[in-house]
């Protein structure tokens, strides 16, 4: 079998494949690591047949939704997942082949609703439902520790200890564990009557996960995160460094117009010198009045770099054709110790 573990953070997501027919599975891709899977694929010489998510994940941005896209394969989730553009929902004890290998999915919910566990011959994909030396929390959208309870020792539990614990999570780096070792030496599942155990989820006093909000409305409805849309403006797009851009300022033949996308305060307490001004929310409205030449070399700016390639995005689409955005923000730029002017007080 060919297995890797790919981890951002404190997430694992895993390649998975037959290695005499190489056919194979993602689980819980995350999307900043998506080159690094693909790359992954590609070298260990995989054809994927499923990308799985082992849950509607509300602290890490999934890609199996994008590898699904790309790669023409069906995305997989359990049944009870409400995100769209799922393929395949399994129910609890269906079997997905791919090549020799047979990957069983146990539905474990309790840490969501839709959890669901993988059973390879010799190990098992927890998702977030038992961690090594923990187990996933239940505190969060359509979490339940009464489920959970049932999950781990009705099902996980009773699998073979021997088999080896691959989790959706590995904050601490622990090393490889079985379902035995598990079982005895856990220190949440030490707690086996149902009610202590109960108990015990409802006493923990776990901070809300960064991006919460923004990882659910993205894996259950199919949206883009921020950071992707900013990735896909980016590829659309050049860039002008910031000392090219002072130098151009400073010889005063810049050849380019400066437009600033930030609000009139911002803009007013200072900018670059000779810079035109118009606020991102009202570009696509006003441009034609301040722009009326589409040709004209545009570097946009705002105060992060983030707005601005947004904006230069936008003039690429509306046609203005050598719009780039500066590498590097207004913040940047007065550290940095470049030339601003502020907007003289209106009489
Ligand atoms: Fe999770």
């Amino acid at each position: 079998m060919i297995f890797e573990e790919i981890r951002s953070g404190g997430c694992c997501s895993y390649l998975v494949a037959c290695d005499e027919t190489c056919a194979g599975v993602v689980v819980d891709p995350e999307l900043s690591q998506i080159d690094r899977t693909l790359a992954l694929v590609a070298k260990a010489g995989v054809r994927l047949h499923y990308v799985i998510d082992t849950h509607t994940h509300a602290d890490h941005f999934t890609a199996s939704r994008e590898l699904a896209r790309r790669l023409g394969i069906p995305r997989v989730m359990h049944r009870a997942s409400i995100a769209p553009e799922v393929d395949v929902r399994v129910d609890d004890g269906e079997t997905l082949i791919a090549g020799r290998l047979r990957i069983r999915a146990l539905a474990t919910p309790g840490h969501t609703d839709d959890s669901i566990s993988l059973v390879l011959a010799d190990r098992v994909l927890t998702g977030d439902t038992l961690l090594r030396g923990a187990t996933g929390r239940t505190d969060l959208p359509t979490g339940d520790p009464e489920a959970l309870y049932d999950s781990l020792f009705g099902k996980l539990l009773q699998l073979d200890d021997s088999l080896a614990v691959y989790p959706g999570h590995n904050y601490k780096d622990l090393p490889v564990s079985t379902i035995g070792q598990e079982k005895a030496q856990n220190p949440r599942l030490q707690k086996r009557e149902r009610e202590a155990f109960v108990e015990q989820m409802r006493a923990l006093n776990i901070g809300m996960p960064d991006h919460l909000t923004e990882a659910l409305r993205t894996n259950r409805t199919g949206g883009k995160t921020v950071a992707q849309l900013l990735s896909e403006a980016s590829r659309r797009i050049a860039f002008v460094s910031m000392e090219e851009l002072r130098e151009r300022v400073e010889s005063g033949c810049a050849n380019l117009v400066v437009l600033d996308t930030r609000e009139s305060d911002a803009f007013d307490g200072g900018h670059v010198p000779g810079a035109r001004h118009v606020p991102r929310g009202q570009l696509e409205l006003r441009i034609d009045q301040v722009l009326p030449d589409p040709t004209v070399r545009i570097v946009t700016c705002c105060e992060f770099e983030k707005i601005s390639t947004l904006a230069a995005d936008t003039l690429r689409t509306m046609g203005y054709v050598r719009a780039v955005a500066l590498d590097g923000g207004m913040k940047a730029w007065r550290e940095a110790g470049f030339p601003v002017e502020a907007t003289a007080p209106k009489a």
